[in-house]
């Protein structure tokens, strides 16, 4: 087979046979990727193909062995949904330095102790290195192989000899095919060896981990051209000065995509946080006005997380208005009704809010904390430290009900929260089907309502 590459507009379709900077078919800018076409030795002789694969009943396809493989690794486990699916490609991205070779490799060291054959390619360290690093990470057992090298070819003929049950190519992008004339790392190159890697491990039922750089961008090498590819796609998040680690799935064909799992850099490699709110809280300042808990949902578990805000007054120009961890047009959205609902004088402030610790919240269950936080910051008053509070905050400065009150309240009452302000329907519903003690509920219904009960 023969392989020529073409450049191809991804916004129509256009194609040429070198890289133009503009497409003269729709205009658009750096649209056109290199992209590798084949020419098939069959010319038009498709039908007459030799047939090898045959239609088959649903029904009767059966479900032999074991399906999903736990690492052991339990925030791992709980992300990809229960386990490593047989014969799945994952993409595990990431900045660099924030510990994807680490985790995989305690992965690998993890399945090679169940007598699971595993192979892991490294491409960018070699085997003395990642050696030092493994044994540093636990024991390692006789099942673990590491190979140093970068041609795919190479590569596919040491996993016909070895068959493991696991690869992590460590990184896709390094990796190279010869018969691709570009340089490894460029998008024809990167999606073609995945693509050989992904036929792979469903011919077999090898179970492929692909690690691949973040570019400046924040997409994944390759302009999302392996997401599509594979089966999950987990990034790999925190701040590299910070010691936590939030590994999150944004595909998943075989799980949800709203688990996240938490994790903290140590000196013997990433261990798993078990108490995620506490590690959340724990530098909480004492006494300081602008700062609020919430109780927001990742996935299917509660987390308590710190708001805060801080408001001053500003000293030239229009307000500045600055989010982390929030969006940010939902907090102008919350200073407007905190202006137009409770007569708070915003327009002349600086409004800057952020979530301790790196999380980011997409849920609304966090408006009623985030307004909380920032009339605290403005009126120079504390909240107290036993609250925690949540809701949904709308237009009209009503309190909206969330879902999973229960769930959230069981959190706060775990950590040690004592009162807890949430929406009123919220709590109606509750009253009616259990019973929760030793924590103060109270319902509000709207936002000036609610900072009446969080003020005094
Ligand atoms: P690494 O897994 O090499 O990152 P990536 O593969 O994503 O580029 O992790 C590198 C960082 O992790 C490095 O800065 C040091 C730190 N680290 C520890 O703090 N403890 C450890 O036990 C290990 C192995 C790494
Ligand atoms: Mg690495």
């Amino acid at each position: 087979m023969k392989t020529k590459s073409v450049f191809i507009c991804q916004e129509c379709g256009y194609n040429s046979a070198k890289w133009i900077g503009r497409c003269p078919e729709c205009q658009s800018w750096d649209s056109l990727v290199e992209e590798i076409k084949r020419e098939s030795n069959v010319k038009g002789r498709g039908f007459l193909l030799e047939i090898a694969s045959k239609p088959q009943k649903l029904a009767e396809i059966s479900m032999s062995g074991e399906l999903r493989i736990k690492t052991n690794i339990s925030e791992l486990d709980h992300v990809l949904g229960g386990g490593i699916v047989k014969g799945s490609v994952l993409l595990f991205g990431g900045a660099p330095g924030i510990g994807k070779s680490t985790l995989l490799l305690q992965a690998c060291t993890a399945l090679s102790k169940q007598r699971k054959k595993v192979l892991y390619i490294s491409a960018e360290e070699s085997a003395q290195q990642t050696k030092m690093r493994a044994e540093r990470l636990g024991n390692i057992s006789d099942d673990f192989y590491i190979v140093c090298e970068t041609n795919l070819d190479i590569i596919l003929k040491h996993i016909n000899e070895i068959a493991p049950e696991f690869i992590v190519a460590d990184s896709v992008q390094v990796l190279y095919l010869e018969d691709i004339s570009s340089a490894a790392g460029s998008v024809s190159q990167v999606r073609e060896c995945a693509s050989r890697l992904t036929i792979l491990a469903k011919n077999r039922g090898i179970s492929v981990f692909l690690v691949g750089h973040v570019t400046k961008e924040g997409s994944l090498a390759g302009p999302r051209v392996l997401e599509h590819l594979v089966d999950t796609v987990l990034y790999f998040e925190g701040e590299t000065q910070t010691n936590f680690r939030i590994l999150r799935a944004v595909k998943n064909r075989f799980g949800s995509t709203n688990e996240i799992g938490i994790f903290e850099m140590t000196s013997c490699g990433l261990k798993q946080v078990e108490n995620p709110s506490q590690m959340f809280l724990t530098e909480r300042p004492q006494k300081t006005a602008g700062s609020s808990v919430t109780a927001t949902m990742e996935g299917t578990r509660p987390l308590l997380v710190e708001i805060q805000a801080l408001v001053s007054p500003t000293s030239f120009g229009l307000p500045r208005r600055r989010t982390t961890g929030v969006d940010f047009n939902r907090t102008a959205l919350l200073t407007a009704v905190l202006e137009k609902r409770a007569h708070y004088a915003l327009a002349t402030q600086d409004i800057f809010l952020n979530v301790a610790g790196g999380v980011k919240i997409v849920e609304p269950a966090a408006d009623l904390a985030a307004v909380a936080a920032i009339a605290s910051s403005f009126k120079e008053v504390c909240i107290s430290e036993k609250d925690v509070i949540f809701g949904e905050v709308g237009l009209g400065g009503e309190i909206r009900a969330v879902s999973h009150a229960e769930l959230r309240i069981r959190e706060a009452k775990k950590m040690g929260f004592t009162r807890i302000i949430l929406p009123k329907n919220n709590l109606r519903i509750l009253e009616k089907n259990s019973k929760i003690k030793e924590v103060a509920l109270i319902g509000v219904e709207s936002v000036c309502q609610a900072l009446e009960v969080i003020f005094g």
